[in-house]
C-alpha cells in the first residue's frame, strides 16, 4: 500500500514524503522535475533511511498514470504537482491552467478509473482574495483572485467539490497553506527557487547568503500595526505533518474536508527581518519599494479547525523557521545545484 505524491520532489512535497516515510508510509512520487531536482530524493533518502519510489512524469501524461495505478499499490494521492509562479502565471495564463487545471483533471480521472478515491489538495489562502475577516476561518467567503495562479486553486477546488459531491465514495481534503517558510532541521532539503525569488523569505537568505544585495520592501502604508504587510508563516514541517494527519482523516472516509493549515500569528515583513537577524546574527539590507501589485494588507488563519478535527497543530515559532531556513541557504548556497 503507498501513497501517490504528485510534485514530491519539490519544496512542500520532499518535506512531506520525509515525514510520511517516518510515519510509516510507502511512497511513489510522481514528478516531472520542471521546478525541482531529482537530487532532492537522494537527500531524504540520506534523512530517513527509505527508498523512495520515483516516475519522472507528468500528470498529464496518461500512460504513465496508467503504468504508476497498475503496477503500484496507490491507496491515496498527495496532490501537489503544479506551477505556482504568481507573476508568471499573469504572464503564461495557458501554461497555468493547461499545467494545472488540465494536468489534474487527467489525474482525477485516472484515479476514478482505477478505484483510487483519495486525495489531499494543495490550496491556499490565496483563494479567500482580500479576506472578508481575520483571522480567517474556513467559513470566510472564498473573494476574487488577482491572478492565473489563484484561479487555478479555486478552480480546482470547485471541481473536487462538485466531483465528490456527485460520487461519494471520493473523499477529498482541500488544503489551504498559509506562507510555508524554513526548511527540514538537517538542512539538507529545502526551497530552491529558479531565478530571483518571488517570495520574502528566499528573498532575505539570498540577502544573507550574499547573492542579492538588499531586500525591497514592497509598501509601508499598509493599514497595519508597522504598515508594512502582515502574514501567516508556517514552517514547511508543520506543514508537511498537516499531510500526514490529513491522511488518517482520509482513513476515516471523511467525505469533503476543508482546513486551513496556518500557525494562526501574522507577522509584518519588518518583524520578519528582525526575527531573521535575531536567529541568525546576520543583518538584512533593506530599502522601501512601492506596493506590489496584488498584494492585501493582512492575511493570517484561525487553524482551530485543523486542531479539533485533524488533532493538529503547528508546533514551530518564527524563530525556528528563520534559524532552518538559514541553515538550508548557508549550508546550500546554490540550492541542489552544484
Ligand atoms: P514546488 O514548485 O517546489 O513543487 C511543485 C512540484 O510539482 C515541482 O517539483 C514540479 O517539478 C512539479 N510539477 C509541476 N508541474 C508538474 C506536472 N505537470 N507534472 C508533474 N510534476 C509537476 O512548489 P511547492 O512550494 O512545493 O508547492 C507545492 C504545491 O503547494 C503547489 O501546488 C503550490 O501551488 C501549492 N502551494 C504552495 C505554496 C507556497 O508558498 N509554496 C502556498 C500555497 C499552495
Ligand atoms: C504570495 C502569493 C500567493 C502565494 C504565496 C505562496 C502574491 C500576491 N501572492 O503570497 O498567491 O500563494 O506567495 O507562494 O504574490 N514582500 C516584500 N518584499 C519581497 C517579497 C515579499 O516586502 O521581496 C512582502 C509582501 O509584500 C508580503 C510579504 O512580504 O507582504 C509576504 O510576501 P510573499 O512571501 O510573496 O507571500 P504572499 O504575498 O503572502
Amino acid at each position: 500500500m503507498s501513497i501517490l505524491v504528485t510534485g514530491g520532489a519539490g519544496y512542500i512535497g520532499s518535506h512531506t514524503v520525509v515525514e510520511l516515510q517516518n510515519a510509516g508510509y510507502e511512497v511513489v512520487v510522481l514528478d516531472n522535475l520542471s521546478n525541482s531536482s531529482k537530487e532532492s530524493l537522494n537527500r531524504i533518502k540520506a534523512i530517513t533511511g527509505k527508498e523512495t519510489v520515483f516516475y519522472q512524469n507528468d500528470i498529464n501524461d496518461r500512460a504513465a498514470l496508467m503504468e504508476i495505478f497498475q503496477k503500484e499499490k496507490i491507496t491515496s494521492c498527495i496532490h501537489f504537482a503544479g506551477l505556482k509562479a504568481v507573476g508568471e502565471s499573469v504572464v503564461k495564463p495557458w501554461e497555468y491552467y493547461q499545467n494545472n487545471i488540465a494536468g489534474t483533471l487527467v489525474l482525477l480521472d485516472e484515479m476514478r478509473k482505477h478505484g483510487i478515491k483519495n486525495i489531499i489538495f494543495s490550496s491556499s489562502a490565496t483563494v479567500y482574495g482580500d479576506p472578508a475577516f481575520i483571522p480567517i476561518t474556513e467559513e470566510c467567503p472564498k473573494g476574487t483572485c488577482t491572478n492565473p495562479y489563484g484561479f487555478t486553486k479555486s478552480m480546482l477546488e470547485q471541481i473536487l467539490t462538485d466531483m465528490q459531491v456527485a460520487d461519494p465514495e471520493w473523499n477529498v481534503i482541500l488544503l489551504r497553506y498559509f506562507n510555508p517558510i524554513g526548511a527540514h532541521a538537517s538542512g539538507t532539503i529545502g526551497e530552491d527557487p529558479n531565478g530571483i525569488p518571488n517570495n520574502l523569505m528566499p528573498f532575505i537568505t539570498q540577502v544573507a547568503v550574499g547573492k542579492l544585495k538588499e531586500l525591497g520592501i514592497f509598501g509601508n502604508d499598509y493599514d497595519t500595526p508597522d504598515g508594512t504587510g502582515v502574514r501567516d508563516y508556517i514552517h514547511v514541517v508543520d506543514l508537511a505533518n498537516g499531510h500526514v494527519k490529513a491522511l488518517s482523516k482520509i482513513a476515516e472516509n471523511c467525505g469533503l474536508k476543508i482546513y486551513n493549515l496556518g500557525t494562526g500569528t501574522g507577522y509584518s515583513v519588518f518583524e520578519i527581518i528582525k526575527n531573521f537577524e535575531e536567529a541568525t546574527g546576520i543583518k538584512i539590507a533593506y530599502s522601501m519599494k512601492p506596493r506590489r501589485q496584488g498584494d492585501i494588507a493582512s492575511c493570517y488563519a484561525n487553524a482551530d479547525k485543523a486542531k479539533a478535527e485533524l488533532d493538529w497543530q503547528a508546533k514551530y515559532g518564527i524563530r525556528e523557521m528563520c534559524a532552518d531556513a538559514w541553515r538550508w541557504q548557508s549550508q546550500n548556497p546554490r540550492g541542489y545545484g552544484v
